[in-house]
């Protein structure tokens, strides 16, 4: 047999499968109608991009009709009377217990009205179910666009796309024009006041599990962890092979702190001990969970999610992602360690100080492949020197660890920042080339 043939001929035979998928999903995103124009057109079998053979959603204990049979239940926290002193103490206490255990968990009784909550839900399948000529024109991966509707924020990236058409829109700290938003009865006024109501439980959120962490109430606020919003509305239409796909693919979210409003369809899923724990919809429930971003030295940690599709009816969901301030992705982006009031003498940090841009752009060249991504920045005991941060204004240290752990490096090893050369970045880290060529806006992706 003439090897070099045969690995020359599966060389030839992947390249021209890869193009062929590659010219599919240009295909589908220069329709400018999402994966809701497949369903108008009465496709009975999905597309070959949206099926990962790795990774479906039928597993043993779970019917593919949000009908699992866990052994865990997930974990609600009625949060009515959180400024009750005698209450507050108990709710604090569940959260910490949830965000340990879980890393995510369901609120009731909190700030949104259950109006607004609702509406925002309706307002959302309106857009997404008018007419496709309508929505074209405001279907763009462009990064100047503030508000943006596409199919698959990594959708030539991904191993497999995902069934869902998002609207993504960053709320805070500077909301875009009105006029950028679409022609829908009503859109825009509720996304403003969705978005006024989110921040409020934000914060409220932000003091609990800072307290749940032995941090003062004001603690994560105060670093900046609620300076921008991120708004992305996803529209999960009905999927002819329920079976094969995902309307959102196993992942951590990325930033800090995650707000979901999911309607009453069901299908959002937790990995939990090795299960897939279904997140029951609750009229006037919002998800919460910790992005990965927010470092805690593995007290909270990001989890693993994802979410199922019908056959029969659309799912809606709402996520608000709350992230560091835009100014953290330039040049002078503030550095992120493990929260530094969480750091003592027995507890030394477990992940090396980076910026929101060099974590982000790691996460998004990653995108898709169903694990989490801070493992790559933990500390390698031994190889790995504190960056030198009392070279960085106060201001840039967000998160640093802990000073009185900086080792100093040997003279050949140093660099201006005060890290040793050995090794600058985690096995498996992009290198600079990779780097450079992934060109991500800081807007208009949703995990
Ligand atoms: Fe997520």
């Amino acid at each position: 047999m003439n090897v070099t043939k045969t690995c020359n001929e599966f060389e030839a035979k992947t390249k021209k499968a890869e193009s062929d998928r590659q010219s599919e999903l240009k295909a589908f995103d220069d329709s400018k109608a999402g994966v809701k124009g497949l369903v108008d057109a009465g496709i009975k079998k999905i597309p070959s991009f949206f099926v990962d053979e790795n990774d479906k959603p039928i597993s043993s204990d779970d019917d593919g009709n949000n009908n699992n049979n866990s052994r865990f239940s997930f974990p609600i926290i009625d949060v009515k009377g959180v400024n009750d002193v005698a209450s507050r103490s108990e709710i604090i206490g569940k959260v910490k217990t949830a965000s340990e255990e879980w890393g995510f968990f369901q609120i009731i009784n909190h700030e949104m009205p259950v109006s607004v909550m609702n509406e925002m839900i309706e307002r959302v399948r309106e857009f997404n179910e008018q007419d496709a000529d309508v929505k074209k024109k405001y279907y763009t991966r462009d990064p100047s666009r503030r508000f943006q509707f596409k199919s698959n924020f990594n959708l030539y990236t991904a191993p497999a796309a995902a069934w869902r058409d998002s609207v993504t829109c960053v709320m805070a700290p500077n909301p875009p024009d009105p006029q950028e938003f679409p022609d829908v009865l009503g859109y825009v006024d509720i996304t403003f006041e969705y978005s006024k109501y989110v921040m409020k439980v934000g914060h409220t959120v932000y003091e609990l599990l800072s307290e749940a962490l032995g941090l003062n109430p004001s603690y994560l606020k105060d670093i900046g962890c609620a300076e921008t919003m991120l708004l992305a509305s996803h529209y999960h239409p009905p999927c002819p092979e329920p079976e094969l796909t995902f309307g959102n693919r196993t992942h951590v979210d990325i930033g800090l702190l995650t707000i979901l409003l999911q309607d009453q369809t069901g299908g959002f899923q937790v990995l939990h001990q090795n299960d897939w724990v279904n997140v029951p919809p609750l009229v006037g429930g919002l998800v919460i969970n910790v992005g990965e971003f927010l470092i805690t030295n593995d007290k909270f940690k990001g989890v693993l999610h994802r979410a199922l599709v019908f056959k029969e009816v659309p799912r809606i969901s709402v996520a608000a992602f709350l992230k560091p301030h835009s100014k953290d992705i330039g040049d002078n982006a503030r550095v992120y360690g493990p929260i530094k009031g969480l750091i003592t003498e027995e507890e030394p940090p477990l992940y090396r100080d980076t910026t929101y841009k060099e974590y982000e752009t790691f996460y998004l060249s990653k995108s898709g492949d169903g694990k989490p991504k801070l493992p790559y920045f933990r500390e390698q005991t031994n190889l790995v020197v504190q960056p030198n941060i009392h070279k960085l204004p106060p201001a840039l240290r967000m998160g640093s660890q802990n000073p009185s752990r900086v080792v100093k490096p040997p003279l050949e090893q140093t660099t201006p920042y005060g890290r040793a050369e050995l090794p600058k970045r985690p096995i498996d880290k992009p290198s600079s080339t990779e780097e450079s060529s992934v060109k991500y806006p800081f807007i208009g992706y949703s995990p």
